[in-house]
């Protein structure tokens, strides 16, 4: 499909120096996830593919809460190797209600595509990766590790979520551990659910370590 190897060499180059929770390496792994879910879920594979390869193709956390940016960015990469109008403007929506943000928001669009593309994005915020990701994102805004003191709140409103400065354990119980709930298909429930005890062990062992149990 050249759409879809002109679209890999676009966001590769794009996203070349790109931190380590949004680089290329999420972006295959989300796209691998997509595809297969897309498998027995049977969306349309095109729109599928490109909206997992430019989901984060510019992300407003780092272009200051520009959250039109990525949607523009990928109709005028699609628009210049002549994808159908259509195909783009679902892309665009599948972008701007991709999110967890964007889900604490009003929901303004559905479609089993954005269901498809959604679950496997979050796919990548569980399990080893997700735990991985989520102390790089927190490395990078200079958050501790955990503080016993500081209890985790569920955030209502998207400013809340963003503007955040807890520390990253608050993380796993603001959006990681919710995350299983809010699964779309049943492949992504499934591979979400053996992901989410991981990471119940995971903080099981956390606090036994920092209690100083071996
Ligand atoms: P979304 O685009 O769905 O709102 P984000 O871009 O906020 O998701 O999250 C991208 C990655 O960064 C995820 O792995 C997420 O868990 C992690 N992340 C986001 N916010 C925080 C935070 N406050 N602490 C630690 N990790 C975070
Ligand atoms: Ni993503």
């Amino acid at each position: 499909m050249p759409i879809i190897d002109k679209t890999i060499a676009f966001v590769k180059a794009t996203l070349a120096g790109a931190e380590a929770g949004h680089d290329w390496f999420h972006i295959a792994r989300v796209y691998n996830n997509a595809k297969k879910i897309n498998e027995s879920e049977r969306g349309d594979e095109l729109i599928v593919l490109l909206a997992a390869l430019l989901h984060d193709i510019a992300d407003p956390k780092f272009n200051n809460g520009d959250e039109e940016i990525g949607p523009r960015m990928a109709s005028e990469f699609l628009n210049s190797i002549g994808v159908e109008d259509e195909i783009i403007d679902h892309v665009q929506q599948i972008i701007r209600n991709l999110s967890f943000k964007a889900s604490l928001g009003t929901i303004t669009f559905e479609s089993k595509e954005l269901n498809i593309v959604q679950d496997a994005d979050r796919l990548d915020a569980m399990g080893a990766i997700g735990i991985a990701r989520a102390f790089t994102y927190g490395g990078y805004k200079n958050r501790v590790l955990y503080d016993p003191e500081i209890a985790p709140k569920l955030h209502q409103t998207k400013e809340e979520y963003k503007n955040t400065t807890a520390p990253t354990i608050n993380h796993f119980y603001e959006k990681l551990l919710l995350l299983k709930d809010l699964m779309k298909t049943d492949t992504g429930k499934k591979i979400a659910s053996q992901r989410h005890d991981f990471m119940l062990t995971y903080l099981d062992q956390f606090y036994r370590e920092w209690k100083g149990a071996i």
